[in-house]
């Protein structure tokens, strides 16, 4: 039977973090059997945000690495740079056409990333990133992107692009639903905001055990408990939402130990620690491997761009064919 296909990307804008593993990346790991997948690397959407360029190759290379670190199989997924496959922006023309500027600005993700700016003062390019991202996933005829909560208006207006450019030239495009993740979002080791690396909040995918350790040793705990024997609060605690992923057998211990005063934070944070490092610990030895091994790395990434060139050029093919262009 065939595979249905997935598709999904990310922006390389820095070292990726235990939050991404958990939103996103084991979602991919887990569907790789299960389906075709494309990994697309947005270098062209990261100039959404920020017009300085130099850094954009090396960062994509890098996202690559902790893609393949964290055990997504080059055997089974093709990755490949949206800045290397012309059709990318060869559909997203056709697409802009096919939405009102009206529909984009009411894009809710947009709303959340422009908060204080007027949308008049917008970027073009921006307000089009659900353009380009709507190419990127159809132009692979995409049926299932897993994405972050945040991202699915951006599959909605995916769909909608879809449907419009079927019912005006006729069918060429799935309407593709987006799966979500089931595990919450990951704090920051702040306790506070979502973890990001610019907050320098997060465990990286690449850090070495005695950095989580050191992170975990600064991580805000509940306020209210300042000593070991006095009685904490687990649901307020970051620390015990990390437990509950990386060290699910030990949580009712530590929830009684925690409300009893019995377990105090130095001792709770060092067993987290130890938790996420043996998580990360086959995520890091294959880093070594593929850090050694870069010629191997941008092998995977030229044989991912090849192939997808050619399912783009096909897609391409009939959207041309469909709009009579030639
Ligand atoms: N917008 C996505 C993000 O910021 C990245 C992205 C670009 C993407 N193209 C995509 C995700 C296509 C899924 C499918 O995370």
């Amino acid at each position: 039977m065939k595979k249905r296909k997935i598709l999904s990307g990310m922006r390389p804008t820095g070292q990726l973090h235990i939050g991404h593993l958990v939103g996103a990346l084991e979602n991919w790991l887990k569907l790789q059997d299960e389906y075709q997948s494309y990994h697309l690397i947005a270098d062209y959407h990261v100039l959404t945000t920020n017009l300085e360029s130099e850094s954009i190759y090396k960062d994509s290379i890098e996202m690559l690495i902790d893609w393949l670190a964290v055990g997504l199989d080059p055997d089974k997924v093709l990755f490949f740079r949206q800045s290397q496959i012309k059709e990318h922006t060869e559909l997203f023309l056709i697409f802009s056409m096919l939405i009102t500027s009206n529909r984009l600005e009411r894009n809710p993700t947009l709303k959340d990333q422009v908060r204080d700016l007027n949308i008049s003062q917008i970027i073009y390019g921006h307000l089009g990133y659900p353009v380009l991202q709507a190419a990127d996933i159809l132009l692979y005829k995409g049926e299932v992107v897993p994405v972050g909560e945040d991202q699915v208006p951006h599959v909605e207006i995916t769909r909608e692009l879809a449907r419009k450019f079927n019912n005006q030239y006729g069918t060429v495009f799935p309407e593709p639903d987006a799966l979500l993740t089931v595990f919450p979002r990951l704090l920051g080791t702040d306790g506070v905001s979502k973890m990001s690396k610019s907050l320098n909040n997060a465990i990286l995918l690449s850090d070495k055990p005695e950095i989580v350790e050191q992170r975990l040793k600064k991580a805000v705990t509940d306020p209210q408990k300042l000593r070991k024997n006095d009685p904490g609060r687990p649901d307020v605690c970051v620390i015990f939402s990390y437990h509950k992923k990386f060290n699910p057998g030990e949580v009712d211990e530590i929830r009684t130990g925690c409300e009893s005063g019995a377990l105090g934070c130095v001792d709770c944070k060092r067993n987290c620690a130890s938790k996420i490092n043996s998580y990360l610990a086959p995520v890091l030895a294959r880093r070594v491997y593929f850090e050694e091994n870069l010629p191997k790395v941008l092998d995977i990434l030229s044989h991912g761009e090849t192939e997808g060139r050619k399912i783009a050029s096909e897609t391409m093919k009939e959207v041309r064919s469909n709009m009579l262009i030639g």
